[in-house]
């Protein structure tokens, strides 16, 4: 059988970030025959511009991860009550495309406040909204005081963080059989 292939995207750049830490930690969590790649390229997609048409490159490339993914996880910080603007610049340049419509999608923020960045959450989700992904009322996950559940190395040090993950990708995972079959 076939390996599910999902795409994660982490919306922070920096080196050990939580929010990648954590999608590091729901790659651990897949079962054998559910692979997580961690798309890396977020820094290297160019400003976002309508009358710009980037068939090659990084935003081909893009494109392409997220339209041969069976589905998608993205896990940000929030930055003034927001998404980070490089997150929301990748997620402008497939709108007209449309390679996230009709796509099973997870959506998590992570925050070191005890707020969960859920201003950041409630953004993106609206936005998952707009590119049509397919989600339901377990698709999405606000995490407070994020520093006291990962150690210094980044590994998840809290059970109930671990079950909420672990509970989050089986949903993700129930949404993609359920389309596929
Ligand atoms: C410019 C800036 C703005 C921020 N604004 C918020 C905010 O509005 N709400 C919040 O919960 N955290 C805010 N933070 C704190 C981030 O949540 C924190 O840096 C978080 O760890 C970033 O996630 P990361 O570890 O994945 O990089 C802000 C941080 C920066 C650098």
């Amino acid at each position: 059988m076939k390996a599910l292939q999902i795409m994660a995207i982490s919306g922070s750049l920096r080196n050990n970030s939580s929010n990648t830490n954590i999608l590091k930690a729901i790659a651990g969590l897949a079962p054998e025959n559910v692979v997580i790649h961690l798309y890396e390229g977020l820094d290297k997609l160019p400003h976002f511009n309508p009358d710009v048409d980037e068939k090659n490159g990084y935003v081909a490339d893009f494109r392409n991860k997220i339209d041969s993914a069976d589905g998608v996880i993205i896990s940000t910080p929030e930055y003034a009550f927001g998404i980070p603007g490089v997150l929301k610049n990748a997620l402008d340049w497939i709108v007209s495309t449309g390679e996230l419509n009709e796509k099973p999608a997870a959506a998590i923020s992570a925050s070191p406040l005890n707020t969960g960045g859920e201003n950041a959450l409630t953004s993106l989700l609206l936005t998952l909204t707009a590119l049509g992904t397919i989600r339901n009322k377990f698709s999405s996950l606000a995490i407070p005081n994020i520093k006291s559940k990962l150690d210094a190395s980044g590994t998840i040090i809290d059970n109930q963080l671990a079950e909420s993950l672990n509970k989050l990708l089986e949903n993700l995972l129930d949404l993609i059989e359920v389309k596929q079959s």
